[in-house]
């Protein structure tokens, strides 16, 4: 699987978009915005230049990719005044894999600016919003040009399937993530390909951003060492169970799902932390891990304006729309696009059903880090 050219999330904003369902991602940049508006005021307090470079990285389309930018010039607007600065030059580089719905973040550009003009008038200084596509495991920004960086619900991604899973040998029977019955050898391929794709990460910002810099990172990670317990893995599970299921009803080959494994990786801190301290241009400032509801709890159903439709669904459907709007995209490269309805209807039955046994929740991890001299 070549994960650029496969991974996109659902484009548009019809039924199916990521726009219209990603109420779950809008409650993770809510809970880790503290640490986001504290490490800016940090680099506003220590960068003495006139202008200030911020990236957003897996930025993907839909209101959550203006609403971040828009709450990080608020706080940036705040800190100038507060220490009785002119304002800042501010270059904002939206960044995600080249086949991102660009298109429908630059519609709204207009009236976002309009709405920055309005609420701020001259307290923003001069403000320029580029699209960077492209992969944040490469170099993508010029040397020294990044005083902030934010990346949520992105790097979880992997640059690619796991070496050694991607017909290279190993395999990972009727799974198509880590599970409890995954060889070792499998597990222990998810979790170098992180260590490799993570460090790749580092070393890329470390060039591009200026000392003192800050980043962070808010990703889907897990609470324990072991990434074969439920809590770590049980959504990839449910959905192996659906795609099995359409294997018993003649509708898909198995080889298919065994042939088939997730470019994503949900580290535990500790892990993210070694990657860090070994790689060694930065420095972690924050750390905190929290739990939210797979269906984002009661804050991503709260968030009506735009997301009004959630509300009469079950959490199960929630779920299915949510996890559908991220990885329909490389399930139709793989199974065809004719089985994704009835993939998702079962996925949703299988969801509905294990919540009502049990609160599923993800563990989401947040690092704040500093780049070092
Ligand atoms: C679930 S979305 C999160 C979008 C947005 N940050 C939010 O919180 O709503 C994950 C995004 O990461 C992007 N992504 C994954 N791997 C990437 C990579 N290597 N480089 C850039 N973007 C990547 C995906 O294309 C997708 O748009």
């Amino acid at each position: 699987m070549q994960v650029e050219q496969v991974l996109h999330m659902n484009k548009g904003a019809g039924d199916t978009s990521y726009a219209m369902n990603s109420a779950v991602q809008n409650t993770i940049i809510s809970v880790s915005m503290a640490a986001t508006k504290e490490a800016i005021v940090e680099t506003v307090c220590s960068n003495w230049t006139d202008n200030m470079g911020i990236a957003d990285l897996g930025c993907s389309s839909g209101p959550n990719a203006l609403m971040v930018i828009s709450d990080i010039l608020d706080t940036v607007c705040a800190t100038t005044r507060q220490l009785g600065r002119p304002s800042l030059e501010l270059k904002v580089y939206l960044n995600d894999l080249y086949t991102n719905d660009f298109n429908n973040i630059f519609a709204s550009l207009p009236s976002f600016y309009r709405k920055l003009r309005r609420e701020k008038g001259s307290e923003l200084g001069r403000c320029f919003i580029f699209g960077v596509p492209g992969s944040f495991y490469c170099p993508l920004f010029p040397s020294n040009s990044l005083h902030f960086v934010h990346s949520s619900s992105s790097l979880h991604w992997l640059s690619q399937v796991p070496a050694g899973l991607d017909g290279g040998g190993l395999v990972n029977k009727g799974k198509i993530y880590i599970s409890e019955s995954s060889p070792r050898s499998v597990v222990e391929a998810y979790s170098r390909q992180f260590q490799n794709d993570f460090t790749v990460f580092l070393k890329s910002r470390s060039r591009e951003m200026v000392r003192g810099g800050r980043m962070v990172l808010s990703l889907i990670g897990r609470d324990s060492i072991d990434p074969t317990t439920p809590h770590s893995c049980y959504q990839w599970e449910l959905l192996a169970q659906a795609l099995m299921s359409l294997v018993s009803q003649g509708l898909i080959e198995e080889e298919k799902v065994d042939s088939f494994d997730a470019p994503y990786y949900a580290p535990c801190m500790q892990e993210l932390k070694l990657a860090v301290l070994k790689e060694g241009s930065f420095m972690v400032e924050k750390e905190k891990a929290c739990e939210i509801d797979w269906d984002g709890g009661d804050q991503a159903v709260e968030a009506a304006g735009h997301w009004e439709a959630l509300g009469t669904m079950t959490r199960g459907e929630r779920v299915a729309r949510t996890v559908r709007a991220v990885v329909e995209s490389m399930l139709e490269s793989q199974f065809g696009s004719h089985v994704m309805d009835k993939l998702f209807q079962v996925y949703t039955e299988l969801v509905d059903h294990y919540l009502s046994r049990t609160s599923a929740k993800y563990t989401n991890l947040v690092v704040s880090l500093v780049k070092r001299s």
